[in-house]
């Protein structure tokens, strides 16, 4: 679709939920529903930063999701080292600089070096960012943050909104439009600090279903929305 009559966000989050369902509603397994959510993530990523999107941040495994069957975090763990290193060269190519936000802790070293070797092999690409959070908890961020400032001595006197977010996983602009699917009406510990002011979308289709022509329907969505910051404008009729 054509996007130059539409309000573009700079930043998009999708919270990126429903595979199990989506996988049950078709008598397959939940680990069918993870594998075809990580496709979609790979087509997904590409079409929403051609966009003229900035920033695309996906909620690939919470810190609770830890709490899970050991054979789901397994499965999930498998498929995130064997999709990072199918993948490295596809991001590459369309120009996609990848990186990871959450805790390393926790994470198996196959894990983690798949995650290092995309996120070097990538580093310098300019057609757009893709923040996966992976081990990624909301207040955790902010409470690292706030260990890695105490660690360096920073005066308190000298932290605002700017230097905070240099503590975060990454430093990022704000989200402008965030997304969750499969109709859960929730923000479960995803990026809390950079969410403020975020415009929220809850469409019902599943993660696995929410392909390009949905992404469109949500930035027609979000061309209407009225962000006012606090504002009020007087003149407007
Ligand atoms: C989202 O799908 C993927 C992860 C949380 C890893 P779910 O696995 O949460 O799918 P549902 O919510 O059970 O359908
Ligand atoms: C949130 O989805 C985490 C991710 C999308 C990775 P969950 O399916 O784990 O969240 P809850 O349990 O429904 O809140
Ligand atoms: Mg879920």
């Amino acid at each position: 679709m054509d996007y130059s009559s539409l309000k573009i966000p700079n930043h998009v989050a999708i919270i990126l939920d429903g595979n199990g369902r989506w996988a049950k509603e078709k008598g397959m397994s939940r680990s069918k529903g993870h594998e075809e959510g990580f496709n979609n993530l790979k087509k997904l990523s590409k079409y929403i930063l051609s966009k003229g999107i900035k920033v695309f941040s996906v909620y690939a495994f919470s810190t609770e999701n830890f709490n899970r069957s050991t054979e789901e975090v397994d499965f999930l763990m498998n498929l995130f080292v064997k999709g990072f290193k199918k993948e490295k060269n596809y991001f590459n190519k369309e120009n996609i600089k990848v990186v990871f936000s959450g805790r390393r802790e926790n994470l198996r070293k196959d894990v983690l070096e798949s995650m290092d070797e995309l996120a070097n092999l990538t580093k310098n690409n300019t057609g757009g960012i893709l923040n996966i959070c992976l081990n990624y908890g909301g207040h955790f961020e902010i409470i690292d943050a706030c260990r890695k400032m105490i660690k360096e001595n920073i005066n308190p006197e000298d932290i605002d909104e700017e230097l905070f977010n240099k503590y975060l996983y990454q430093d990022l602009p704000p989200i402008d439009y965030l997304i969750r699917t499969s109709g859960e009406i929730r923000v479960s510990n995803f990026m809390l600090w950079q969410m403020s002011y975020a415009e929220f979308y809850f469409p019902n289709t599943y993660f696995p279903d929410f392909n390009e022509e949905e992404f469109d329907k949500a930035i027609i969505e979000y061309t209407k929305r009225d962000r006012r910051f606090g504002k009020i404008d007087y003149d407007k009729k």
